[in-house]
């Protein structure tokens, strides 16, 4: 479980974070989803002992990253944004010499080695140079480097960047399969969509302040098409029959919300009229992820002084 509570950080005159406070619980994939410069890189190196805050802590599974670095960050596995390797190293021997790190006799680690590279479609690879990967192979490097201790906590800082759609598929696959093994994975992207069908929660974040955590059902039903419907009237009838036309629910001010209608606009104002019901108003919502996304941040813009 990681426990981010109240985090601070401070670069200069930039506040980067601003009492930021979000959990990922065990068996949980949650996505972190924020802008250019929102504070994302900034939380994550933090949340694994890289860089100190100026105010809060991170909690790994009860160790504090503050007074517990060592413990704390034994205990997560991390892909960091843009992974550095000594890139003279062929890629075998370097996980064999990084394992060793982690008190690996060399034979074990070798062996795991060939494996989890393998896994990781690596196994064509794995005599070669560092410096002789892509972009995406050096992302399919570090994924496997962050799993050398068996961690039961990850976070992959922007892990989808640079891999094609099958590095994603199989990025999503081992999200799965880390969820069955009950560990906690936070993944940070700036872009939404990429997110679905991965995350089971997502945490908004934007200049440094968390502006929403909804699980990712809430953001695909938040995202759906809908009427928005302002009624002179409004009785058990009218209920009954915008009911046909999908799921409702009930507004202040004689106002329902009709997700996903299953028909256009002026089948329903027809059908509403004809059983002598005035509609005074009819708005069309359609948002995409993308939208809800910028909805959500324009909330917080509006809300600042
Ligand atoms: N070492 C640093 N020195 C000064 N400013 C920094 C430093 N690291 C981050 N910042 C600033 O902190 C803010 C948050 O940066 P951060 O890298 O956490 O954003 P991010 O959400 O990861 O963005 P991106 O999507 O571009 O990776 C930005 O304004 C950035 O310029
Ligand atoms: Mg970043």
């Amino acid at each position: 479980m990681i426990e981010i509570v109240n985090v601070s950080k401070v670069f200069g005159r930039v506040r980067a974070l601003d009492g930021v406070s979000f959990a990922v619980r065990n068996g949980e994939v949650v996505g972190y989803v924020g802008l250019n410069g929102a504070g994302k890189t900034t939380t994550i190196r933090i949340a694994v002992g890289v860089l100190p805050p100026d105010g809060g802590d991170v909690i790994i599974d009860g160790y504090s990253v503050v007074r517990d670095k060592k413990k704390a960050s034994r205990i997560v596995g991390w892909v960091p944004e843009l992974p550095i390797f000594e890139a003279e190293f062929k890629a075998l021997d370097y996980f064999t010499y990084l394992a060793g790190y982690y008190g690996l006799p060399s034979y074990e680690a070798r062996r795991l080695g060939v494996e989890l590279l393998e896994k990781f479609g690596l196994g064509d690879a794995m005599n070669r140079k560092l410096s002789t990967f892509s972009q995406g192979m050096k992302k399919r490097f570090a994924l496997a480097v962050s799993m050398i201790n068996n961690p039961p906590n990850f976070i992959f800082d922007e892990v989808l960047n640079g891999l094609d759609p099958q590095g994603i598929a199989f990025f999503r696959d081992l999200a799965v399969g880390f969820r069955k093994q009950g560990k906690a994975v936070l993944f940070s992207s700036h872009i939404l969509s990429e997110v679905e069908g991965i995350a089971d929660r997502v945490v908004f974040i934007h200049k440094g302040r968390i502006i929403g955590v909804h699980s990712m059902e809430e953001v695909k039903h938040m995202a759906r098409p809908a009427l928005e419907i302002t009624l002179t009237k409004l009785d058990e009838n009218v209920l009954k029959l915008l009911e046909r036309f999908g799921e409702l629910s009930t507004m202040s001010g004689n106002r329902v919300l009709l997700r996903d209608p299953r028909a256009d606009s002026s089948v329903v104002v027809a059908e509403l009229v004809k059983s002598g019901v005035g509609v005074l108003e009819v708005r069309r919502e359609e948002k995409s992820l993308e939208e809800f996304f910028f909805s959500l941040i324009k909330r917080a813009e509006g809300g600042e002084p």
